[in-house]
């Protein structure tokens, strides 16, 4: 209630309701703090401002006027609430509860004295605690403040220091990743089999490193600090001295394969070798190294810039060292690891397959697009499974689809759907149609297409109306129940590995907590009679003997 007076009604609202933090400079123009010192005088600064204060008591004065209500008039308080809580709306999808109340309360009592504003404070804030979201985002914060202190391996194994990095392939992914080490004044050796990509990955390198968040433009002296460290290549020998090489060339074990063959023998003793597979076994990809111990999968996400998540794969040969040297470089370059036992889809792609095949089980069955996008989003995620189709791109949704449908036969099909709309050119975004269509390949937004319907008509089995509750089930109980069996195939060492993995590898919604906390808010009793009316679809809505078993014993998925 002290921001406000302060520093006025507009800037507190903005401070309170969105979270962000200010840099010191934009707090003292506000008047939020007295003054901006080097660390190193802070001590003579704070006793010189006392001194002052004493002197002029301008505390009295500031704390008289503090205490008064705010001084705004009723229009532009009219104006301010109507704006803001519309922006707060469009952001929180009315998912999150907390900033609107802190909004109602800072408008509530902008007429108030300090002490009434407080009280009015206090009684909102109690409103708020202990509600399930609130648990839901605690549990989100604990998940992340775990995920900082594991290192990744049970043993006490030190991580070895990565001085320099190596990458090959500066495609989408090789340069996004070597742009997030140059970030952390990192060297990196980049190279690429086509000249004109390799070029194109030091642009967009350049690019990226040298953005100045305020201007928004390049900066000189942000591309004089980083250039330096952007050693483009074709001589293999280069990689000599890294003590990381990451490989993110074109997803196909042979030419993976062959480039590990060339270059393992130029590699120090030291050097882990890790590939950006996003779906290739690494278990399969080291049969031939010579040093399988040192090599693992380090999967980030596109676009690296934006996602937090880095899936660290453990092959069966990788040894603890360069697991925990693979966790502590991603961290060093900002990101939040989790390492997952090798397997196919990993862990991210392994749940979020079942989930997109079955929203196209569900088109099938007549459920209108609109209505599976709107349950998904009602559910919370950042965008409807069937635009995520468009973004991914349909052919490479379709092979992944693939590699799931070789390794679990029986609960994830070949969708007649994604063949059909691969066959008929309909790729998603970046081709201009999809399941919808887009003026401009770069636009977000698509909008629903009629000649959809030659291409899904032909392939529909039915015409059935499902309530939000029942997309919802059908989209999401798959997934819970691949999760158990992760959990079961021991593929990461806790079930908060699953949730984190989801948050911030796909979005799931962070007010639900995770996918097993929000399991655990149904429980396994509950989740099993859930699934009871869709047995007629088969094993994939059939409970696992993990979900039985917890449903009989009354057990959670975060019990100690
Ligand atoms: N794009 C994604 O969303 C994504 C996400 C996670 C992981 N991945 C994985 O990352 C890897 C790279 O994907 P991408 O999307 O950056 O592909 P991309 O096509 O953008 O880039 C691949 C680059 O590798 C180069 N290349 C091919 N053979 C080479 C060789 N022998 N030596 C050196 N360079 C070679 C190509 O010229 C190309 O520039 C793949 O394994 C992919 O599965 C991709």
């Amino acid at each position: 209630m002290r921001a406000p007076r302060i520093v006025g009604l507009g800037n507190a609202v903005e401070l309170i309701t969105g979270g962000e933090s200010i840099d010191g400079r934009t707090a003292v123009l506000m008047g939020l703090v007295s003054d901006l010192v080097p660390g190193e005088r802070l001590d003579a600064a704070a006793v010189a401002l006392v001194r002052s204060e004493a002197k002029t008591k301008e505390y009295l004065a500031d704390r008289q006027r503090w205490h008064k209500p705010v001084d705004i008039d009723e229009t532009e308080l009219g104006f301010l609430g109507a704006t803001a809580s519309a922006y707060i709306q469009g952001q929180t999808k009315g998912h999150y509860p907390a900033p609107l109340a802190a909004l109602e309360v800072l408008l509530g009592s902008a007429g108030l004295d300090a002490d009434a504003a407080g009280e009015a404070e206090a009684e909102a804030f109690a409103g708020l605690f202990g509600t399930p979201i609130n648990r839901a985002l605690i549990n989100v914060f604990f998940l992340s403040d775990r995920n900082k202190k594991d290192t990744g391996v049970a043993a006490a194994v030190k991580p070895r220091e990565i001085k320099s990095v190596g990458i090959f392939g500066a495609g989408i992914m090789g340069s996004g990743i070597a742009a997030a080490v140059v970030k952390r004044e990192l060297p990196v050796t980049l190279s690429d089999a086509a000249p004109a990509a390799l070029a194109g990955g030091v642009q967009k390198i350049l690019e990226e490193v040298s953005y100045n968040k305020q201007t928004k433009g390049s900066d000189p002296r942000r591309m004089l600090t980083f250039a330096p460290l952007v050693n483009a290549t074709t001589v293999d020998a280069e990689y000599k001295n890294c003590d990381l090489v990451i490989e993110a060339v074109v997803e196909n074990p042979k030419v993976k394969g062959e480039l590990y063959q060339r270059i393992e023998p130029l590699l120090g003793d030291q050097t882990i070798l890790a590939s950006n597979t996003s779906a290739i076994s690494i278990g399969r990809l080291a049969e031939k190294l010579k040093r399988p111990d040192r090599f693992c999968g380090i999967h980030f996400f596109n676009p690296v810039r934006k996602m937090p998540l880095v899936e660290v794969i453990r092959g069966p040969k990788t040894s603890n060292e360069t697991v925990a040297t693979a966790v502590a470089f991603a961290k060093a370059v900002g990101k939040s690891p989790i390492v997952v036992n090798d397997g196919p889809g990993f862990l991210v792609n392994r749940l979020l397959l079942p989930y997109m095949n079955e929203a196209l089980e569900l088109i099938l069955d007549g459920v209108e697009i609109k209505a599976i996008e709107s349950a998904a989003k009602a559910f919370g995620m950042p965008m409807g499974p069937i635009t995520l189709y468009d973004v991914v791109g349909l052919d490479t949704a379709y092979y992944a689809g693939q590699v799931m449908h070789e390794a679990f036969p029986d609960r994830i099909g070949e969708s007649p759907l994604l063949a059909a709309m691969v066959k008929a050119g309909r790729l998603g975004q970046k081709t201009g149609t999809g399941f919808f269509a887009y003026k401009d390949k770069k636009e977000g937004r698509g909008s629903p297409d009629p000649a959809l319907a030659d291409v899904v008509k032909p392939l529909l089995r039915g015409q059935t109306r499902l309530s939000e509750q029942q997309v919802i089930e059908r989209l999401f109980l798959p997934m819970v129940l691949e999760a158990t069996r992760i959990l079961e195939e021991q593929k990461v060492r806790d079930p908060r590995d699953v949730d984190l993995g989801l948050i911030y590898g796909i979005g799931f919604p962070p007010f639900k907590g995770g996918l097993l906390f929000w399991a655990d808010t149904l429980g396994a009793a509950k989740i099993v009679e859930m699934l009871q009316p869709y047995q007629s679809l088969g094993k994939r809505y059939q409970p696992t003997p993990m979900l039985a078993e917890m449903a009989k014993s009354g057990q959670m998925f975060y019990a100690e």
